[in-house]
């Protein structure tokens, strides 16, 4: 495993400890396809990208689910203050694609105090789809705001930041294959 402090990706941030490697990434992000194929033997699914953060998982997600789907992504924004969330949730880019009858699955990069996926969930479900399930690669299980069950989870991570295959801070690090906690 490549450890190397002096990766260039990393604007001269040094890796604390890789926590996920690429190919454990890839193992895992395996299994939860073969999951979710097994978990829908019918009717339309819809697979809908939380943005940014789960960009990457969900190209490597889709590509591992063997049923038919169709791909959209929501942006969403919380009023006010960006560093702590009041709460309420805004969609700035709304999925075009009808959710009406439809199983939706929301992909989420991280699950932290599950805030803004409670909201969106509520969201979501006002749109009469058959079902809405949560599919989030990380969970820190400090989610004591989310009212929903996170369905399909790809690790149980640990109370760090992290940064990595889609996750950023300050916007930067999302490009990284593995992730990892800096120092
Ligand atoms: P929540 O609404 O508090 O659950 O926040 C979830 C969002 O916070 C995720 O979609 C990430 O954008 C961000 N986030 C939470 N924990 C981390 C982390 O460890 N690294 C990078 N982003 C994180
Ligand atoms: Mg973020």
């Amino acid at each position: 495993m490549n450890t190397s402090t002096a990766d260039p990706r990393l604007l001269g941030r040094t890796v604390r400890r890789i926590v996920y490697s690429k190919d454990q990434i890839a193992e895992r992000v395996h299994e939860l396809g073969v999951e979710i194929t097994k978990s829908y033997p019918d009717g339309e699914l819809l697979v809908l990208g939380l943005l940014k953060g789960s960009f990457i998982f969900l190209s490597d997600l889709v590509r591992e689910v063997t049923r038919p789907l169709q791909v959209d992504f929501l942006v969403a924004s919380s009023y006010g203050d960006s560093t702590v969330s009041s709460g309420n949730v805004r969609l700035l880019y709304d999925p075009e694609t009808e959710l009406e009858g439809k199983h939706i699955l929301l992909v989420e990069d991280i699950v932290d105090t599950g805030r803004t996926l409670s909201r969106l969930m509520d969201l979501l479900q006002a749109r009469k789809p058959q079902s809405v399930e949560i599919c989030a690669l990380l969970h820190k299980h400090l989610a004591t705001e989310l009212r929903y069950p996170t369905r399909f989870i790809g690790f149980d991570a640990p109370n760090e930041f992290l940064v990595g295959y889609g996750l950023d801070h300050a916007e930067n690090f999302r490009h990284i294959p593995y992730i990892a906690s800096l120092q």
